[in-house]
Order: structure tokens, then C-alpha cells, then sequence
């Protein structure tokens, strides 16, 4: 079985090098509502997630579903514009396909961005983010079956799944930028239903700041192939309020696409001191 995905790894791996010759050290996915960051690259080359051979197709509006090869701030970069949740029903190995890849690839450092609710009083919607740590109750571990040992080990260490460098220096980059940012604690659930006011409760009494549905098993992916993380929530939403509490897929993109340029311009500098 595992030997299985990595022989489907390395075919995906080596039809990309032989497609284009780009080497990047830096992978960039993006989230919901989140994909207008492409403009900002200077595209090399690209090509739909349907002609990269075993590579899971996107189903959700909103996500472009290609992965594309150019330049930003000056520095090569591979961008997933469009990712693979759990609630459209791929498996976990199936989701964390496209990071392996971009490992296989050369890449040395991932920034992921997500649209998410926010549960920390203190929250707005339209707030930037920046994950600290993460907490996944609810999602299976896409690492569960016979380990992968060319990847990474049995057991990976999960101290540090946000690295603090990249941290400090975008917080560096937004104070300089003057946009104001949060730091906190990211959890993943499965979706596709939004969570009861209940459930938002409980993941605020758990220690989380905000909850979505996806980045966490790209993270895990990546510490394993000890690949740094780097990730940010756009806030589209407040899951702990009394008032009226309908959350819906339209509103968390209009916020995300309104927040986007603020996100954009910390990626860029951050992207440049890499
Ligand atoms: N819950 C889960 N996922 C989300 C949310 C939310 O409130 N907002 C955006 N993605």
C-alpha cells in the first residue's frame, strides 16, 4: 500500500519535472476564497490538478484547482490554488497527495492560508490569524498506515507544526505593514456542516482561538517530510455570538476575498526574507 503511493508520487513528481524544469523551495496552498493571491505570480508554468497524473481534482467553488510555478517577491514558488478537504469525501492520504508532491519537489518551507471561524471574543470578522499550534479531535491522520520511511519517520514530532521563526517574522513584517494580526490556536474539523453554537463553545473551552476545516493534515504531511509550515487564518466568521448565528459558504468567501489583500502583503515580504 505504501509502496503504492510512493510509486504514484514519483510518477507525479517526475511528469511535473518533465513538464517544467522551475525549482522552487517554497510551496504556497490557498484557501477558500483566497485564490486572487495568483495574480500576484509571475507564472512559469501551470496546469489543472486533472492532468497531473494520480493527483485528486477540486470540487468546491472558489477553488481553482492548479497548481502553478513562478515568481514572487523574487523568489520561485509552487502554488496549489485550490486544495482537497476531508468533507469531499477524499481520503486523508488523498489530501495530503499534493504536499508530499511539492516535497518530493524540493520544496523546503509550505505557507497555507484558510478562511475560518473565529471563537476568541477578542476576534473580528476580516482578522488575520497567524496559527501557532493546532488541535484535531476530528479528523483522521492522514500518516495512519504502513509509514512511508523514504518520507519520514514512524512517529513524527509535532512540537513545533508551525515554525516559530516564520511566525515571528511575519509578525514583524505585519507590525511594519501596519496591519494587525492575532496569533493563536487553529482546529480542524471536518466539516462540511458549520459547527453548532454548542460545538463552538466547546472548542473555545478547548483552547482554540478558531476552527476550520482544513490545513491541519497538510501540516502534519509536511512535518513529517520535515518540510517548515507557515499558516494563516482569514477570519470569516465568529462562532461564539448570541445574536443571529447563520454561517454560510457565501459569506465566508466575501470575507476572505475582502481580507485577501492584507494576507497577500504579509505572504509577499515574507516570501522575499525566505
Ligand atoms: N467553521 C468551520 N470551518 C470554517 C468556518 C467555521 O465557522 N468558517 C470558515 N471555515
Amino acid at each position: 500500500m505504501s509502496n503504492d503511493i510512493l510509486k504514484k508520487l514519483k510518477e507525479a513528481v517526475s511528469f511535473l519535472k518533465e513538464k517544467n524544469s522551475n525549482h522552487s523551495e517554497i510551496g504556497v496552498v490557498l484557501g477558500s476564497g483566497l485564490g486572487n493571491f495568483i495574480h500576484e505570480i509571475e507564472v512559469e508554468f501551470e496546469i489543472k490538478y486533472q492532468e497531473i497524473p494520480h493527483f485528486p481534482v477540486s470540487t468546491v467553488e472558489g477553488h481553482h484547482g492548479k497548481l502553478i510555478f513562478g515568481k514572487l517577491a523574487g523568489k520561485n514558488v509552487i502554488c496549489m490554488a485550490g486544495r482537497f478537504h476531508y468533507y469531499e469525501g477524499y481520503s486523508a492520504q488523498d489530501i495530503i497527495f499534493p504536499i508530499r508532491v511539492l516535497g518530493m519537489l524540493g520544496v523546503k518551507t509550505l505557507l497555507l492560508t484558510n478562511a475560518a471561524g473565529g471563537v476568541n471574543s477578542k476576534f473580528n470578522v476580516g482578522d488575520i490569524m497567524l496559527i501557532n499550534d493546532h488541535i484535531s479531535t476530528q479528523m483522521v491522520n492522514p500518516l495512519i498506515g504502513k509509514n512511508i520511511d523514504e518520507l519520514g519517520v514512524r512517529f513524527p514530532d509535532m512540537s513545533e507544526p508551525y515554525k516559530k521563526d516564520l511566525l515571528q517574522k511575519a509578525k514583524a513584517i505585519a507590525a511594519r505593514l501596519n496591519i494587525d494580526v492575532h496569533e493563536g490556536v487553529y482546529f480542524g474539523v471536518t466539516g462540511p456542516s458549520y459547527e453548532t453554537r454548542a460545538e463552538y463553545k466547546m472548542i473555545k473551552i478547548m483552547g482554540a482561538d478558531a476552527v476550520g476545516m482544513s490545513t491541519v493534515q497538510e501540516c502534519i504531511a509536511a512535518n513529517h517530510m520535515g518540510i517548515a509550515v507557515f499558516a494563516a487564518s482569514v477570519i470569516t466568521d465568529l462562532g461564539i455570538r448570541e445574536d443571529e448565528n447563520i454561517i454560510t459558504h457565501e459569506e465566508v468567501l466575501h470575507f476572505a476575498k475582502a481580507a485577501e489583500p492584507k494576507l497577500a502583503s504579509i505572504f509577499k515580504e515574507l516570501i522575499a526574507t525566505l
